[in-house]
């Protein structure tokens, strides 16, 4: 695996790649890799040859009281981890590279970027619309891999996508989770032991959702209902928010439909953990993925 810091090279080598007519896939990280990214790296490993991981701390999408300054750091772990998984670059730039002293264009996704993650973090999907633009424009891949774990990001990116005429596909992955449930991030790092107990509760909110789904229920209050029912019997979880919303335009819905997304934000002591579940209607019933 290479490692490649400077833009001017990355785009040298993406552009090659192209030209020798090879399907160049993306997968776009802030490293401290969990095996949530190495999905991601194997869904890309099957559509496409070279596959470029990067990673990048984007300062852009963390608010000032954020943990940008505590973000897990570990980039040697991290080579290590896509060197064994043959993963053919890895894409490292600065943060002068990417933001350079200058720097005055910013993407917004209206609408979208406003609620739930962006109205508790504002100015975080500006950020992360930025930078995955400049992924795309400066790797150009024929497909870049997100994951479902940040469903809203992965709308927003698919929206900038189809906005912006970008010839990068957008390809949304499953959630990774550990064996009790707890969807794999970054941030499990920041747990305590008592903690990380406590954090499998955004798994058990949902899945008594599911449960609910499962045996007919279709209301989207009487769903939030059963949820916080979970979340708040957790005396050390403080939710953020927990709704049933709208797949594509992830406004709460009244009653299920087509495709919905349970969400949930939930601090657990310091640490914001987040998770989903989609519910989709196939032939007159719904089908749940957590
Ligand atoms: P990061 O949190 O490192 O996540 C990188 C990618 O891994 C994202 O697409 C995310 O949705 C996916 N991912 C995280 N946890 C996952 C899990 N448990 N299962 C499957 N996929 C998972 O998301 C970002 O970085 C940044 O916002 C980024 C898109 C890189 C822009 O800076």
């Amino acid at each position: 695996m290479e490692t490649i810091y400077t833009l001017e090279w990355m785009k040298q080598v993406a552009r090659q790649a192209r030209a020798d007519g090879r399907v160049v896939g993306l997968v776009p990280t802030m490293g401290a890799l969990h095996e949530g990214h190495r999905s991601l790296v194997r869904a890309a490993q099957q559509q496409c040859s070279p596959v470029i991981a990067s990673i990048f701390v984007n300062p852009t999408q963390f608010g000032p009281n954020e943990d940008l300054h505590k973000y897990p750091q570990q980039m040697d772990a991290d080579r290590a981890a896509l060197e064994e998984l043959r993963v053919d670059y890895l894409f490292a730039p600065t943060a002068k590279e990417m933001y350079p002293d200058g720097f005055r264009t910013y993407v917004t996704v209206e609408g979208l970027s406003t609620r739930l993650e962006g109205r508790s973090r504002p100015g975080h999907f500006r950020g992360v619309a930025t930078v995955v633009l400049k992924l795309f424009e400066i790797v150009q891949a024929q497909y870049a891999f997100f994951g479902r774990k940040d469903a809203q990001q992965a709308r927003i990116i698919r929206q900038m996508a189809a906005d912006l005429n970008l010839d990068t596909q957008v390809v949304v992955c499953p959630t990774a989770r550990e064996a009790d449930g707890l969807a794999m991030s970054s941030r499990n790092a920041y747990l305590g032991p008592e903690e990380r107990r406590v954090a499998t509760v955004l798994y058990r909110a949902l899945d008594e959702a599911r449960k609910e789904i499962t045996t007919g229920e279709r209301d989207g209050a009487r769903l939030v209902a059963v949820m916080r029912g979970v979340l708040d019997a957790e005396t050390l979880a403080a939710v953020d928010y927990a709704d049933i919303v709208d797949g594509d335009t992830f406004e709460p819905v009244t009653r299920l439909r087509r495709a919905c997304l349970a969400v949930l934000a939930v601090f657990v002591g310091q640490t914001r953990l987040i998770d989903n579940m989609l519910i989709e209607e196939q032939d007159g019933a719904f089908l749940v993925a957590l």
